[in-house]
């Protein structure tokens, strides 16, 4: 097939510029949809968590790290979704979903376990999926909240974070009374942050699923038991008004919240920090899947190099390599039960596993500084003869970065170990591209890629 010279689809132009507030409210939609949380919780959680802070006159700089900590509680959620998945038999989102309505007490979560646990498996499965849970139940707890405590608090090392807005993620699971994970921490031993975070998470949750009343209520309930009593006061009082609810759900709560913090809004994320959160958030795209751990890394030091080769530079080079180290972001909304699957998926599950596509432009279409590689991360299925997804574009419409991303992530797929096999060797990977070279991937790339392997 006679090789196109496409234009590149960037305008070699610096992103435009953002504040770490804006940015990382953009980022957080990606942490509700892994959550299974209605979109906006994490905004909600933290203006929620600002009144408290205002109501309880916390100094400026505190103020900063329970914003942060707040908004970036989920941080590390995605490190247990498979976990999730292998242990209950269900689909995470929803189970992590529904376990947050369900409030204290072993009794509840002990029948809310056994509820979900191995729906839409065969009885031999749920049987032996429910014997492992009341067998090793708190150890499996245990480690999933390990996990993501630790995982939380390491990305928001890698963000630039302080360390006390790394502490406070860590800590977001500890419960006043003693009871919780990771530390059993109790009283006052847990970190501010991570108790108005909690309380905040409470009470959003609640206040989505079933309105204001049923948060206030649910909120007195767990004081003392999980959350601290003098912040429940506080949340009490504040969120008597009609109006606390009524501001809360107003559309523009992004803007609202990006004001929070006037001085940080005077400063701007430079474009090296631009390219170290791109990588962070490709931490939390990795974590989602065993499988998948530095596929998005690798897949970015992959494109960058190959788009080297094509004479793409400046901040044309910086996009590509930002759009192809989050170009599965959208992963983080398909549900582990269908990315770990080990079979073949079905007709719906297959149609799931291609909405990744979509879900990578809608989140990187929200944040200012990446909207202009939207479309071009979420083109990494996308096939030169114009069957892939999620658009079917074709060759007369598949910009350079795209068929450079499509190609590298083919590759890394390939050499990497799946559910349904083992990692191909290079040589057996580059075989099978060959024989898609013109069909799915642009067969100058794959040549000029050829190159790039050869000289790793
Ligand atoms: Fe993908
Ligand atoms: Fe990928």
């Amino acid at each position: 097939m006679k090789q196109v010279d496409f234009p590149h689809s960037f305008t070699g132009s610096p992103a435009p510029a953002t504040n770490l507030p804006e940015l990382m409210c953009a980022f957080s939609y990606a942490l509700d949809l892994t959550e299974g949380q209605p979109e906006g919780h994490s905004l909600r959680a933290c203006w929620i968590a600002m009144r408290i802070a205002d109501a309880i006159r916390i100094g400026r700089d505190e103020r900063r790290i329970i914003f942060f900590a707040t908004l970036l509680k989920d941080l590390g959620c995605s490190s247990n979704s498979a976990r999730v998945a292998e242990i209950y038999l269900t689909d995470d989102r929803s189970f992590k979903h529904d376990f947050k309505l369900i409030g204290d007490g072993i009794g509840p979560a002990l029948r809310f376990v056994l509820e979900k646990t191995g729906r839409g498996a065969g009885p031999v499965a749920r049987i032996s999926a429910i014997a492992n849970i009341l067998k090793n139940g708190p150890a499996l707890v245990d480690e999933m909240i390990a996990a993501r405590c630790t995982r939380g608090a390491d990305i928001a090392r890698m963000l630039r974070f302080p360390e006390e807005v790394a502490l406070g993620i860590h800590a977001l699971d500890e419960h006043w009374d003693g009871g919780g994970r990771p530390a059993g921490l109790s009283g006052q031993a847990i970190a501010l942050p991570a108790r108005i975070a909690l309380l905040a998470q409470v009470a959003d949750v609640f206040f989505c699923n079933a309105g204001p009343d049923a948060a206030r209520e649910e909120v007195v309930r767990l004081s003392g038991k999980w959350l601290d009593p003098e912040l429940v006061r506080a949340f009490t009082a504040i969120s008597a008004s009609p109006d606390f609810w009524a501001r809360l759900a107003q559309p523009d709560l992004e803007r609202m919240l990006a004001e929070e913090l006037p001085d940080e809004a005077q400063l701007t994320v430079d474009e090296d920090y631009l390219d170290a959160i791109a990588l962070a958030f490709g931490q939390v795209i990795d974590a989602k899947s065993p499988y998948t751990a530095g596929h998005s890394e690798r897949v970015g030091t992959y494109a960058t190099e190959l788009g080297k080769r094509y004479g793409i530079d400046g901040a044309d080079l910086r996009s590509l390599s930002r759009a192809a180290a989050l170009h599965d972001v959208g992963k983080l909304g398909v549900s582990s039960t269908i990315l770990e699957k080990p079979g073949k998926l079905d007709d719906e599950e297959w149609q799931v596993m291609r909405s990744h596509a979509g879900h990578t432009a809608a989140i990187l279409g929200r944040i200012a500084p990446l909207r202009e590689m939207a479309m071009i991360a979420a083109s990494h299925h996308e096939r030169l003869d114009g069957t892939g997804y999620p658009l079917g574009l074709d060759q007369t419409m598949l910009a350079t970065e795209a068929r450079i991303i499509s190609v590298c992530d083919f590759y890394d797929a390939l050499t990497a170990d799946r559910p349904y096999r083992a990692a191909m060797t290079a040589e057996r990977a580059f075989a099978i591209m060959e024989q898609e070279a013109g069909g799915a991937i642009d067969p100058h790339c794959l040549a000029m890629f050829r190159d790039v392997v050869a000289e790793r």
